[in-house]
This record gives C-alpha cells, sequence and structure tokens, in this order.
C-alpha cells in the first residue's frame, strides 16, 4: 500500500481546491460535432446531455480551421505519407520534411530569420527561457503574463525576477531602470494578448523601452512575447500583436498552432543564431517528442489558408462579428472591455453571480467560460467568450437574445 498515506494528503489537498473555489472538477466530454448548416455554425453533443446540441463561445478556433476541410485532408495525407508519429525525438530521426517547411514558413510568415517548433506553446516558453536566462540575468515580467511564462521563470531561476503592472510601461520603465549595475541581461516577458481579458500589449513601446536602456546592459535589453492568442485572431492579416502595434517588433516571438491555427503545437521565431543556439540547449525541444508530421501539415495548409485572400476576408468577419456582438452586449447594459480581439470578458465582478450566468447559459445551450478569483484578481469575475469566424450573426443573435432574457429575469 505505498500510496496509502500520500493519498490521505492529496485528498486534502483536493478538498482545499474545492473549498477555494477553483476545482476544476469533471471535464466534459465532446461526443459528436453537427458541421454548420445554414445560418447555424457547427454544434457540439456532449456527454450526458443526450441530443441537446450546444454552440461553443469557448474555443480557441478563432477562424475555425480545425474543422477545415482542406487542413483536415492536408493531415490525412501525411498521415499516409509519413505515418501518424515522429517515433523519435527531432535529433535522433524524428525530424520529417513538413517540421522544416512549417518552420521555415512560419520564419517568413513572421518576418523572423528563422523558426522552431515545440510540442506545444507551454513548451516552447520553458524551452526557451532556461537557456537564455543566466544566473546574471533579471528577467521582468507583466503581472498578468499566462502561467507557462510564470513557470518558466521559475525553472529558470534567473537572478532576480521583477512583476511590472499590468500592461504599465511607466512601471516597467521603473523596474527596469532598478536593474542598473544589477546584472549583465535583462529579459522582458510579455503575452501578446491576454486571455483572460483580451487586451494586448504594446510592443512598439516595449520594443522602444528596451531600445533605450539596451546601451546600459553589458548584455544587452531584449523582449520575449508569446502571442498565443494573437497569431491568426488579431490585425488585418492575422500577424497578432505585432501588427496591431506597429511597425516594431518583438525579438522573440513564441506562439501556438493549437488556437487560430486550428491544430496542434507551439513554435517560437526569431534570428537565425538564436534558433541555432536553442536546438542544442532547449530540453523541452531536445528530449522531447515534436508534433507529428501530420500535425505539421495540416499546420502548413491552415497557414496558407491564412495567409490568403480567403483568411483576409476570414480575419474581416471574424472583426466584424466581434464588434457586433460587444455593442450588443453594451446595448443590453453589460460591461465589456475595450478592444477588437475575440475574447470578448463580460466583466460581472462577483463569484457567485459569474457561476450563475454560465449555468443559465449552459442550460440554454451556450459554453462559455467564467473565470473566478484566484484565476483573475478579485472584483475582475468575468464570462469569458470568444467569437469565430464560423459563428454567424443568427448565432451571435441567439446568444444575446438569451442573455436579455437572463437581464430580464
Ligand atoms: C498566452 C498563452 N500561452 C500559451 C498557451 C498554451 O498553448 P499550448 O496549448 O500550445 O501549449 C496558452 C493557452 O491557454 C495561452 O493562453
Amino acid at each position: 500500500m505505498p500510496l496509502d498515506k500520500i493519498g490521505k494528503w492529496v485528498g486534502e489537498k483536493l478538498v482545499q481546491l474545492k473549498e477555494k473555489g477553483i476545482l476544476k472538477g469533471k471535464e466534459l466530454v465532446i461526443t459528436e460535432i453537427k458541421k454548420s448548416q445554414g445560418t447555424k455554425s457547427p454544434r457540439y453533443l456532449i456527454e450526458g446531455e443526450g441530443k441537446k446540441e450546444f454552440i461553443k463561445m469557448n474555443s480557441n478556433s478563432y477562424l475555425g480551421m480545425s474543422l477545415k476541410k482542406e487542413v483536415i485532408e492536408a493531415e490525412k495525407e501525411a498521415a499516409e505519407e509519413f505515418g501518424v508519429g515522429p517515433g523519435a525525438v527531432r535529433f535522433i530521426y524524428g525530424t520529417f520534411k513538413p517540421h522544416l517547411e512549417l518552420e521555415k514558413k512560419l520564419a517568413r510568415f513572421h518576418q523572423k530569420e528563422a523558426g522552431m517548433l515545440f510540442s506545444s506553446a507551454y513548451a516552447a516558453v520553458c524551452g526557451i527561457l532556461s537557456p537564455l536566462i543566466s544566473s546574471e540575468t533579471i528577467v521582468i515580467s507583466d503581472t498578468l503574463n499566462h502561467n507557462s511564462i510564470i513557470n518558466a521563470i521559475k525553472l529558470s531561476k534567473p537572478k532576480d525576477k521583477k512583476i511590472y503592472i499590468h500592461l504599465n510601461m511607466d512601471d516597467l520603465e521603473t523596474k527596469i531602470k532598478e536593474c542598473r549595475g544589477n546584472c549583465r541581461r535583462v529579459i522582458i516577458v510579455t503575452d501578446g494578448v491576454f486571455s483572460m481579458r483580451g487586451d494586448h500589449s504594446d510592443f512598439k513601446e516595449l520594443v522602444n523601452l528596451a531600445k533605450k536602456y539596451h546601451p546600459e546592459f553589458k548584455e544587452g535589453v531584449f523582449t520575449i512575447a508569446d502571442d498565443s492568442h494573437g497569431v491568426g485572431a488579431f490585425g488585418k492579416t492575422g500577424r497578432g500583436t505585432s501588427e496591431v502595434s506597429g511597425e516594431n517588433d518583438v525579438d522573440i516571438l513564441v506562439s501556438t498552432l493549437g488556437k487560430a491555427l486550428g491544430v496542434n503545437g507551439g513554435y517560437v521565431v526569431t534570428n537565425a543564431k538564436i534558433v541555432e543556439y536553442l536546438r542544442e540547449t532547449a530540453p523541452f525541444y531536445i528530449y522531447s517528442n515534436p508534433i507529428t508530421p501530420p500535425e505539421a501539415n495540416a499546420a502548413l495548409k491552415a497557414l496558407e489558408i491564412l495567409n490568403s485572400q480567403k483568411g483576409r476576408k476570414m480575419l474581416s468577419y471574424l472583426k466584424e462579428m466581434t464588434i457586433y456582438f460587444k455593442k450588443g452586449l453594451t446595448d443590453l447594459g453589460y460591461e465589456t472591455i475595450k478592444g477588437e480581439h475575440p475574447i470578448v470578458a463580460v466583466m460581472i465582478r462577483d463569484t457567485q453571480k459569474t457561476i450563475k450566468l454560465v449555468n443559465y447559459l449552459k442550460e440554454k445551450g451556450i459554453l462559455a467560460v467564467g473565470l473566478k478569483y484566484p484565476i483573475v484578481p478579485q472584483g475582475d469575475e468575468c464570462i469569458r467568450f470568444q467569437i469565430s469566424a464560423d459563428h454567424t450573426k443568427d448565432d451571435l443573435d441567439d446568444v444575446l437574445k438569451t442573455l436579455r432574457e437572463y437581464k430580464n429575469k
């Protein structure tokens, strides 16, 4: 019975999570997807809910790529040609043609010299930060950065870490100044789009600050951004926060293939020297399988669609629907956060009210995510809706109608 003693401790931990209101509990299982029909976007069937159909207002697949016929075909073709798995890590013959082609095309898409794939964006963030952080590095990070950045910093053991107030460039500048004389290298790390709120960094301001103080540190000041929710969802051509922020760009960009591109996996794009170094030193890259060759081929197709006239149309429609939905919410008296990203956070500002509204929406066949403390700061409790290019105006009208009924109840 070697696990009986730890079992008691684990049980107590689970009770604590429940008491804190952060236990995720039983996962909801999708058993069937009904494809788009007429003015109806795809509908989802869920285990235990019989034939009831749900609309997903909480999907990261902002362009609906995961269900696109051409993307599915690309995955099938590569599975026939290369098999379904890489069979090894990259340096032990786990590198296939679609991996290299995808790395090259991602780099070109972001106008960087080189790209590098990881099994996920989470692995990419954790994989690159530790080889770039020395014992003489101070990392400066936004308060609301994604969990992958928080854990990557912990893993990397920098000389020090500093947290700046969310999106506050004055505070960031103060923190950079505090590093003077205390380290050789400063790394500023941030999310592009912040997943809980849909607001975003201004890369231009960030890069300008890095440039301003770069000469004062022996190994310089540089920027790393994770734009997993920005790429493919934001900007006229889907280049994410870089595009929305203007022409300046971060030094190292991380993103995912598992959200707007609809597939799975993560990547980094930056200059060729850094990629060469990371391939030799990033443990999550060296000692872990890459995405499968079929996944890489599917991502190549999704990227090709994104980077075409069709992709631009999808992005323009996505923006139009986001603005439409936000206006509908405002007209109903709901509070939202300014911006045009398809993450639409409806601020409820109370835990119990958030839970109640999420349950009501589910009862009415609408899936949305309730974000409560401590996932968001106390008082920022909200419901996160995510618009997709698959959604139709009729879909959004139905959701708004349900929200109106709830308000009038
Ligand atoms: C900002 C951010 N980075 C990284 C990730 C993780 O992406 P992946 O699923 O590719 O690991 C997420 C997903 O929730 C995210 O929101």
